[in-house]
């Protein structure tokens, strides 16, 4: 994660004043709510921008997402992709007074969560919608004790005694999978390895049995075999708890364990979304082919080099409307394809591509496209 923005602590969700009390949300048109059935999330043109000295940044361009209920969407993409800031807006946990939401809906429960008085959005974040961070160490106060950080977060949304709020952090300790949790109870962060820390913020992150997780990158800063428990164990929690997941990560191979859906962001656009499995057989998207590619494979011809993509993705201030990803894919490109915004359209039930003539078309005229695909109000 970028910047101050990614260093907030769940107990900062949770009990510190509002970041951003007066971040000031761009006038929405009306929109009605979706029925019942819809997803548990759903992002409809969702546009965040940052004021800096360079004028007003789009981080996050009209990005629109589903996130069916009790199922894990991946949110996968290169550093500076635009998945933190993503997740930071569902939250409204911009960093305040410089980013905004400038554009977009955020569904949830009925409720445009980009709209909502902060009165009500309180009630929502950290009880409704929990959030786990990549680092444990800058996610926890240092100066708590582990359990009196739990109960806190437990308190700030249910009427309970303390001693019935220890009891509960007992019990989620040991839910995270902690051993010997009474005594982990009355640790201090530091005492406990890296793996312990990440429980314990999930810990927290559950202690209101949120419906959705927001997980930003939560194993990155942990070695492989944790990695792989942290992510076994959010999968338990998970289905235990009939949650829904928003996991975000720079990582396919993580994607292909623990994800249902798949959507692939580059430069703060989404340009491919699709059921896992068919992101892995069938993609469509240069970004999201070179992105598989970059995997290491098990059964590699040895010493072959892993293949990265070349360059890095642009600067908030280099950002083309057109096909970002052009200028790095290795294709054909000319200046009229950085200018159009490509549509974001339904190529097959449930793969969406952003089709760039280059980056799906090879430089002919993008697939599908014509009859029966349908196009996604974006950009
Ligand atoms: N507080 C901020 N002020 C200005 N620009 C920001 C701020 N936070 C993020 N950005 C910019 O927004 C873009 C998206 O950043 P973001 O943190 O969402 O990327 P990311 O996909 O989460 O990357 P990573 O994998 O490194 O966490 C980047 O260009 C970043 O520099
Ligand atoms: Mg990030």
């Amino acid at each position: 994660m970028r910047g101050a923005v990614c260093h907030k602590s769940p107990e900062f969700f949770t009990t510190m004043p509002d970041p951003t009390p007066a971040a000031p949300i761009v006038a929405q048109p009306a929109a009605a709510a979706p029925p019942s059935d819809a997803p548990v999330l759903r992002i409809e043109n969702l546009s965040t921008a940052f004021e800096t000295e360079n004028g007003l940044l789009t981080a996050v361009d009209g990005v629109s997402l589903d996130v069916p209920r009790g199922k894990t969407l991946g949110i996968v993409g290169e550093s500076g992709s635009g998945k933190s800031v993503t997740a930071l807006s569902i939250m409204r946990l911009l960093p305040h007074p410089h980013g905004k939401i400038i554009g977009g809906h955020i569904w949830f429960d009925g409720r445009d969560l980009a709209a909502l008085p902060l009165s009500e959005l309180r009630q929502i974040r950290g009880r409704r919608i929990g959030m786990v961070f990549q680092e444990p160490m800058t996610a926890l106060n240092p100066s708590h004790r582990v359990g009196k950080q739990i109960a806190e977060a437990i308190l700030l949304h249910e009427r309970l005694s303390k001693a019935e709020a220890r009891q509960r952090a007992l019990e989620l300790l040991a839910q995270a999978g902690i051993p010997a949790p009474q005594e982990r109870l009355d640790a201090y962060p530091h005492q406990l390895s890296g793996g312990m820390r990440q429980r314990v913020v999930i810990a927290i992150a559950l202690a209101c049995n949120p419906e959705l997780l927001i997980c930003d990158e939560p194993t990155t800063a942990l070695d492989v075999t944790i990695q792989a428990q942290i992510l076994d164990l959010l999968k338990k929690l998970k289905a235990q708890r009939n949650m829904t997941v928003i996991l975000i990560t720079h990582d396919l191979g993580v994607i292909a364990e623990n994800a249902d859906d798949v959507a692939v962001m580059y430069a703060g656009r989404i340009v491919e979304r699709a059921p896992a499995e068919t992101l892995f057989t069938r993609p469509l998207h240069a970004y999201t082919q070179a992105l598989l590619q970059a995997i290491p494979a098990l059964e590699g011809v040895p010493k072959t080099p892993l293949f990265s993509i070349k360059g890095q993705v642009p600067s908030l201030g280099e950002l083309k409307p057109g096909c970002r990803f052009a200028p790095r894919s290795g294709r054909p490109y000319t200046e009229a394809d950085l200018l159009e915004r490509p549509p974001f359209v339904e190529i097959e039930p449930g793969h969406w591509v952003e089709n760039s003539r280059v980056c799906v078309g090879g430089g002919g005229e993008g697939v599908g496209g014509g009859e029966g695909a349908q196009v996604e109000g974006q950009g």
